[in-house]
């Protein structure tokens, strides 16, 4: 209990702080504005999965509440790239961009450019940047993303440089301004870090220790989203299944999923992502007597190899994820299932690779993300010797590819004709007497409607199969 008063001692007090720092921070825009004759815009650019985005939509509310104003452009006088390293063509991108960001700032004397998120807690990256792109003048970490106020601060008061990154945080800073991109969604982080060391995997040292927030806190802000109108949340961690396992009170991801569909407002619950090893029965149980958690689990297959698998490090073999995925079939008929799979890990053989297609097969994956294996430098399995040449990976990413479509079309068919409701997003992008919307499984649909349909959640008949999606028509 002792650690435990610490601790929340030290987050009240570094809450006080930030939002003291974000009044501070009200006077230097103020300056600045004054400085540049308008007032001063913003752009944060999300490069990373749904925790990078929700860290994103913080990094906005923050800067909205200093007096920035934000643009779609990133000729803006600030801009941050939120940025993620789990491949390595991720890093790329932002690199040539920063390329482009240079050339605005040429024009804007004025213009600051942060960078943050999981590429910069990696060594090799701060030194590039600190070599290669100069005009850089914030950079943060992952851990220490809630100082941004404070950073902010600094940055427009000394005119920069700033540089602060951590190797680790034990708190989690959650009271500070947010500005979420959709009025009708958001995701929630109930977890930070992973602790799992798949051996690809760059996350657990970008991101830290495993560490779950505070039951209560969660149920908290779920509600407030609630009564600000949002009706669909996204659970998020990178295990969510093992939430509270650090936790005083042991509350299981079970039960907080329980908690979550008593709250009044919220019409459905999405979660992601669930680690297979730890998917126990209480999940589907709770999922089998729920009005509100979508017909949707996204259960990350890796490699359906034996042997892959374990030199992965991910714990389950073959036998044990079609196990449970079958299970999930059996017990939850209506619930799509979709994965990641990796191709190329070293030592990937082509016989490997057959076994994955086996577990698609059987699986019938509704969809599927498929990734060629990147190599992350400080992971084990950067040194594993038998890496696998680029042609063959391509050869057996085709192969992979080919089967999760054929089976993603196969799923999508079987809704032809049904009847769903769906929870309208958006103006579809290239018809805008269209609108699109996503059914409970996941599934989009577009269909006639308007702008003031944004936000609702509708009866949609499914007409026309387009492979992976649908044409419909509101009933
Ligand atoms: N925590 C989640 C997802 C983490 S990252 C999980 O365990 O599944 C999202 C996906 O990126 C992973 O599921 C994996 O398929 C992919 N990925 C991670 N590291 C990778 C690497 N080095 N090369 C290729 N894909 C990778
Ligand atoms: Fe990476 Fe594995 Fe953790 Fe997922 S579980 S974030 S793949 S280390
Ligand atoms: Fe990328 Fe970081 Fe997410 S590496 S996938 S943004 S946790």
């Amino acid at each position: 209990m002792e650690v435990k008063t610490d601790l929340a001692e030290k987050l009240a007090k570094e809450t006080a702080l930030q939002q003291h720092y974000v009044e501070e921070l009200k006077a230097e825009v103020e300056k600045l504005k004054a400085r540049l004759g308008h007032v001063p815009t913003c752009h944060v650019t999300t490069f990373g999965c749904q925790m990078n985005a929700r860290d994103s939509e913080k990094l906005l509310g923050i800067l909205l509440a200093a007096g920035y104003e934000e643009t779609e452009s990133e000729e803006a006088d600030f801009v941050i790239y939120n940025t993620c390293t789990v491949r390595d063509n991720a890093d790329q991108r932002v690199y040539g961009r920063l390329g482009v960001l240079k050339g605005f700032k040429n024009k804007n004397k004025e213009m600051k450019i942060g960078i943050c998120g999981c590429m910069t807690q990696e060594q090799v990256v701060i030194d590039k940047l600190k070599k290669s792109y100069p005009f850089v003048d914030l950079i943060f970490g992952t851990h220490n993303l809630y100082k941004f106020p404070q950073l902010m601060c600094d940055l427009l008061a000394s005119g920069g440089p700033i540089m602060d990154i951590w190797k680790d945080t034990d708190i989690t800073v959650e009271d500070l301004p947010v500005c979420r991109k959709y009025s009708y969604k958001s995701g929630i982080n109930i977890m930070y870090g992973c602790d799992k060391f798949c051996t690809y995997c760059i996350v657990p040292y970008v991101r830290g220790r495993e560490r779950s927030r505070d039951k209560d806190a969660i149920l908290n802000e779920i509600r407030s989203l609630a009564a600000d109108g949002v009706k669909e949340i996204m659970l998020l961690g990178q295990n969510v299944n093992s939430y509270g396992k650090n936790l005083p009170d042991k509350t299981t991801f079970a039960q907080l999923l329980a908690a979550t569909e008593e709250i009044e407002g919220i019409e459905r619950i999405r979660f992601m992502t669930p680690h297979p090893k730890d998917f126990s029965d209480d999940v589907i149980e709770v999922m089998k007597g729920s009005e509100k958690i979508c017909k949707h689990i996204h259960l990350p297959l890796q490699s359906g190899s034996s042997p892959i698998l374990k030199r992965m490090n991910r714990s389950y073999d073959k036998e044990k994820y079609l196990d449970l995925a079958l299970k999930i079939r059996s017990e939850l008929p209506d619930v799509a299932i979709t994965t990641d799979i990796i191709v190329g890990f070293p030592g990937e053989t082509m016989a490997d690779v057959e076994e994955t297609i086996d577990v698609i097969r059987k699986v019938e994956y509704d969809n599927a993300f498929t990734f060629q294996y990147s190599k992350r430098e400080g992971t084990p399995a950067a040194r594993f010797p038998d890496q696998v040449d680029p042609v063959l990976m391509q050869e057996g990413f085709d192969l992979v590819l080919e089967e999760v479509q054929k089976m993603a079309r196969k799923r999508t068919a079987l809704l032809q004709g049904k009847t769903e409701l769906a929870l309208v997003e958006e103006i579809n992008d290239h018809d805008p007497s269209l609108v699109t919307g996503r059914l409970s499984n996941n599934t989009i649909v577009h269909f006639k409607g308007d702008a003031s349909l944004i936000g609702e959640i509708v009866p949609v008949s499914l007409d026309v199969c387009q492979g992976f999606y649908y044409l419909g028509t509101r009933q």
